[in-house]
């Protein structure tokens, strides 16, 4: 099943040229996607259009083979129940001032959903391995790794069909990294993650499909697998070389 399609898509900021371009991709339920180029490639930019966060400036998004249409708030409400994100830098993601348990709790109350929050804020929690006392307390006493795993229980408390993740690890260590890498691993169990970053040996870990962007086209795209072992593309080989080694498929 397909969860988001994106047929021809361009992007511009104001008044700028292009910075995506033609951008043809089908999201499907149960294939991590992972969305690889070098810095300014355009891969936070096509986050923010699989988010809903900007319109694209010619082609279609459609959500469940239907349009995405940002004015209509009930599909969107839908919509952004079932598509999360989770950043990169885990100390400017979260709101200092606000408890953990409300910075978990955010998408189901701005979304309004009808359940008792309490309870999914601690199996949130509970699924990001981090202990219930967690909630009554402020971020700035967690560490980058147990920040990041607060905002991936955000991203997860409204049971989301798709994840979004941009760079989640670049700001911590290795071990750090291998941690989240097994806890998005396990997520990914009943959710669809896509994961963006400039690291393919990152992505290739957790994702069944990859895209590689330069300067705003896709210029490879498939089954990482195949990709990994038969890079068609310059710039994918040249991705490659600079990835210190190669990880297992995922
Ligand atoms: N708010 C903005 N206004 C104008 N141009 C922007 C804006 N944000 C990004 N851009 C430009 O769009 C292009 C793509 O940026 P984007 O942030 O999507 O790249 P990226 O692949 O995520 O890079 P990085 O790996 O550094 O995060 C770049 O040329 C960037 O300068
Ligand atoms: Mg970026």
């Amino acid at each position: 099943m397909s969860l988001i399609d994106l047929a021809a898509v361009s992007y511009a900021y104001a008044r700028g040229r292009n910075v995506l371009d033609g951008i043809d991709l089908r999201i499907e339920a149960g294939r991590n996607l992972g969305i690889v180029g070098e810095s300014g490639s355009g891969k936070t930019t096509i986050l923010r259009l699989l988010l809903g966060l900007a319109q694209p400036t010619s082609g279609q998004i459609s959500f469940r083979d239907e349009p995405l249409d940002l004015r209509n708030r009930r599909f969107m409400r839908g919509f952004r129940r079932s598509v999360q994100a989770v950043f990169q830098d885990p100390y400017s993601s979260l709101d200092p001032r606000q408890k953990v348990a409300d910075i978990v709790a955010e998408p189901l109350r701005s979304l309004k959903v009808d359940t008792d929050i309490e309870g999914a804020v601690a199996r949130a929690l509970a699924s990001v391995d981090l202990p219930l006392d967690t909630a009554s307390r402020y971020p700035h006493e967690f560490s980058g790794g147990q920040r990041q795993r607060i905002a991936i229980a955000r991203a997860i408390v409204s049971q989301p069909e798709l994840v979004l993740a941009d760079e989640v690890v670049s700001a911590l260590d290795l071990t750090t990294r291998i941690r989240i890498v097994d806890l998005l691993k396990t997520l990914s169990e009943n959710t669809t993650l896509v994961l963006v970053s400039h690291d393919i040996g990152f992505v290739t870990l957790l994702c069944q499909d990859l895209i590689i962007l330069e300067r705003g086209r896709i210029v490879e795209q498939g089954p990482a697998r195949d990709i990994l072992s038969a890079p068609k593309h310059p710039y994918t080989r040249r991705l490659l070389d600079s990835t210190p080694r190669l990880p297992d498929f995922a």
